[in-house]
């Protein structure tokens, strides 16, 4: 990789990006400055698409009322297997609504264009790999699939469908992605050699323990079709409406967490993904019967590429973090780093320069060792790019680009080759931690090495 000149980040800082807009105002003698970032308008028709979403749960709804936002967008079905769901979708977006508990009806219809997929994790291959089948487009959330034998299966289907295949980790689309992927190829940082990431909860809600409806049965929930592709089992409320404390439906803190920072990383430093993948954690405090821990650490060894160095990265989550906050992930390099979240970029620049130190000088001369120069670092300099108060947000400009990529038959960059080695990794941190041992993988060819 091409080393990066302070001087050739000095001209290029502050440029715009054809989407990105900054004006700077600087105080605190030059120690802290502050840029707004702002999206420019996109001219985007408002050619009318259908969308049709199967798994009406929390994700699901937010992802549909988000996509609602867009001009030209309209809801012409739902799918899940919990009758309470379909209710409530009848009352938040009309009673015309046509409602199924098989998606497969709503894939048969010629009138739906994309489906959002939100179920849980272990109904994402197939239901994807059934829409595309039948000629929708997709947006599918994170992880893309619940296991890496699935990628490669999706990934061919996906290719030979020529349809847009979204994966739902948004954070990539953000404005505070973005300045940070420009920052990094501007050589701000220098040259990348660390990169760390952490989610820390601690509520029963954060940790998964969400609120099991009075009416829960086999009455309401179509239990058959939710293990249809897994384990059988007799109807358990727990598994189905807390789905990610079990293997069998979930994915763990990993899938679920650490796949959107895997994300958001790759698309920053154009990276493939890392070659080595490690895990450890234990289940520290919510022993309520969960397959999965609640603290779980991740480390991985990046190898050098064309596009960037070698690095590692260091992954946490911990659901008993007394502190609650989140600091989203930080990209370390040679001269400086950046804080990265998807509204702000903190950029905080090194200083060093050379002591010239005439003692040590003459030391050196003394044993005859010859003089190195031990650099003495300034504080760092503080730049903050923050986005506009009326920046619509990631998941916004998720779909935004995702239903661009339909009406102009472009592409999107969270396809499923980026979706699938985004999850690898992720969903590669449960079979470290099960084994006990080290997983070799292969980011180029999308392959784990034995
Ligand atoms: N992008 C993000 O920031 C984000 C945030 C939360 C969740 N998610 C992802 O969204 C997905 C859903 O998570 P959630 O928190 O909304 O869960 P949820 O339990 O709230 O919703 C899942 C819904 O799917 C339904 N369902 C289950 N199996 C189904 C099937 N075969 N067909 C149709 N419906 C089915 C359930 O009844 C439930 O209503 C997961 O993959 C999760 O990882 C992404």
């Amino acid at each position: 990789m091409a080393k990066r000149s302070r001087r050739q980040f000095i001209r290029k800082i502050g440029l715009s990006t054809a989407v990105i807009s900054t004006v700077s105002s600087t105080f605190g003698a030059d120690k802290r400055s502050i840029n707004f970032l702002r999206r420019i308008k996109v001219n985007n028709t408002s050619e009318e698409i259908n969308i049709a979403l199967i798994g009406a749960g929390g994700m699901g709804t937010e992802d549909t009322n988000t996509a609602l936002r867009h001009k030209g967008i309209k809801l012409k079905a739902v799918c899940d297997l919990y009758k309470g769901r379909l209710q409530s979708a009848k009352q938040k977006w009309g009673e015309d609504l046509f409602t199924t508990d098989d998606y497969k009806d709503v894939l048969k219809r010629k009138d739906i264009d994309a489906v959002i997929i939100a179920t849980p994790d272990h109904w994402h291959k197939q239901i994807s790999i059934d829409a595309l089948n039948a000629g929708k487009h997709i947006y599918c959330e994170k992880p893309m699939v619940h296991s890496v034998a699935e990628g490669v299966e999706l990934v061919e289907a996906w290719r030979k469908s020529g349809k847009i295949y979204q994966v739902g980790s948004q954070g990539l689309s953000s404005l505070g992605n973005e300045k940070a992927k420009t920052l990094l190829a501007e050589g701000a940082i220098g040259n990348l050699n660390y990169a760390e990431g952490f989610w820390a909860r601690h509520s029963p809600t954060g940790a998964w323990q969400y609120h099991i409806p009075g009416d829960a049965s086999q009455k309401t929930v179509n239990w058959k079709k939710y293990i249809a592709n897994t384990t059988k089992r007799p109807f358990d409320a727990m598994r189905f409406f807390r789905w990610r404390n079990y293997t069998d439906y979930g994915t763990g803190m990993s899938g679920d967490l650490f796949v959107h920072l895997f994300s958001s990383l790759h698309f920053i430093t154009n990276s493939l993904g890392p070659n080595q993948v490690s895990a450890m954690g234990g289940l520290r405090y919510w022993k309520d019967g969960r397959e999965v821990p609640d603290v779980l650490l991740g480390m991985f060894q990046y190898p050098e590429t064309d596009a960037h160095p070698g690095f590692n990265l260091s992954l946490r989550c911990n659901f008993v973090d007394g502190t609650s906050g989140s600091t989203y992930l930080k990209l370390v390099g040679s001269e400086g780093s950046m804080d990265v979240k998807w509204r702000e970029v903190v950029l905080k620049r090194n200083k060093t320069f050379s002591t010239g130190d005439p003692f040590a000088q003459a030391k050196a001369a003394e044993s005859g060792t010859g003089y190195a120069d031990r650099k003495k670092m300034l504080p760092p300099e503080e730049i903050v790019y923050k986005a506009e108060t009326d920046y619509k947000g990631a998941h916004y400009d998720h779909f935004g680009n995702f239903f661009r990529a339909i009406r102009t038959g472009g592409t999107v960059v969270e396809d499923p080759i980026f979706g699938f080695r985004a999850a690898a990794p992720a969903l590669l941190c449960n079979d470290s931690y099960h084994k006990n041992s080290f997983i070799n993988w292969d980011p180029h060819n999308m392959k784990v090495i034995n």
